[in-house]
């Protein structure tokens, strides 16, 4: 058995930044509110036609992950897609990913667990990896969910939050079983599956029957959160899931070198950090500038504590993702 690694990382965000102040100019919201529950201060909107999409975004982070990985397109022998909100109902984008990489019938594989979709993609690829199936893959994380809210007052609990983006890394084998991915831990509870969750455009709402219906009350189409109530589970979650990684590794939590737990909330990151007793320097947090961009945010953030120098060969490194499902689960990996 091998084990996985990261070789090589990049991230892709539009340039379209949306504040707070743009936001309080379409809906009744305020900056000191949004900061204050959310910590988000800033976020990046796709712009129609501005060429991004969720495919695109992905490829462009995954360009600079191949490139730092010293890779070519060529050399991936299977991508995983992770993404909530993909460029069509039908296929996934993993497909396009393929094909704007121009890597000729490379196995492409959406991972659909939203918040926790890029977990759920680096414990997937580490499989394919640790029996040798695959020795090169690529990890995409991408959304381009803002074009899909509710940006009136209606949504704001919602569409204060969420950010477009992409990140991307490169898993390859390591035959020292000592470093990269040393364990993963998933889990989900579809009893909760309609607390935050998109009903609309489905086989449950197929899009025939809301155009046909043409009800004005019917906006099954926007996301819904039931925010507190996530709130609540996520908290816990996050605890219970870096605490069985921690097990797991034997490390303890002052061993940790970096927490990057998925950005949610910043009230959320910090609760985790209280509770473990970590130190600032060992959480990393950027919901400030991006908003939560859900499956690309932690290797948004994983790739920016990189280039930031705070991950290091020898680092412990723990990804920690909670979301709608609702899906939970963690990453340990030996940098
Ligand atoms: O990423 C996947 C997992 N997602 C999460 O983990 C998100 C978890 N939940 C949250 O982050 C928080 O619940 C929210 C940020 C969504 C909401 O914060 P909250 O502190 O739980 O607020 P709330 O929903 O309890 O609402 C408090 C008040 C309400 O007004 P009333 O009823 O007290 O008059 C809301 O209508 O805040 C109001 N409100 C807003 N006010 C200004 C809700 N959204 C906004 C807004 N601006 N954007």
């Amino acid at each position: 058995m091998y084990n996985s690694k990261i070789i090589g990382l990049g991230k892709y965000v539009p340039e379209n930044i949306v504040t707070n102040s743009d936001l309080e100019k379409l809906m009744d919201t305020s900056s000191d509110w949004i900061i204050e529950r959310t910590g988000v201060e800033e976020r990046r909107h796709v712009v129609k036609g501005d060429g991004n999409g969720t495919a695109t975004m992905g490829v462009k982070a995954a360009k600079i992950a191949l490139e730092r990985a010293s890779l070519k397109a060529q050399d991936i022998d299977f991508i995983v897609f992770a993404t909530m909100s993909p460029d069509y109902y039908f296929p996934g984008s993993g497909v396009l990913a393929q094909e704007l990489l121009d890597i000729p019938d490379c196995p492409a594989l959406d991972i659909r667990m939203q918040c926790s979709g890029f977990v759920y993609a680096i414990s997937t690829a580490d499989q394919f990896i640790k029996t040798g199936m695959y020795k090169n893959i690529l990890v995409i994380g991408s959304e381009y969910q803002t074009g899909g809210l509710d940006m009136s007052t209606r949504g704001r609990n919602i569409s204060v939050i969420f950010g477009d983006g992409a990140g991307a890394v490169v898993m390859t084998r390591t035959e020292n079983n000592q470093e990269g991915v040393l364990s993963s831990h998933l889990h989900t509870q579809g009893k909760h599956a309609e607390e935050l969750s998109l009903i609309g455009p489905s086989t449950r709402r197929w899009v025939p029957e809301i155009i046909t219906k043409n009800d004005p009350e019917d906006i099954s189409y926007y996301p819904n959160m039931n925010g507190q109530f996530v709130f609540k589970h996520a908290v816990v979650r996050f605890t219970e899931v870096i605490n069985e990684g921690l097990k797991k590794t034997g490390w303890s939590s002052d061993e940790i070198g970096l927490l990057i737990p998925h950005q949610a909330n910043l009230r959320i990151a910090q609760f985790v950090q209280k509770k473990f007793g970590l130190s600032d320097d060992q959480v990393y947090n950027n919901i400030q500038r991006y908003g939560n961009t859900t499956a690309a945010s932690i290797p948004i953030a994983l790739t920016e504590a990189w280039e930031e120098g705070k991950v290091q060969p020898g680092t412990k490194v723990v990804l920690a993702a909670f979301g709608s499902g609702f899906t939970w689960g963690s990453v340990m990996i030996q940098w």
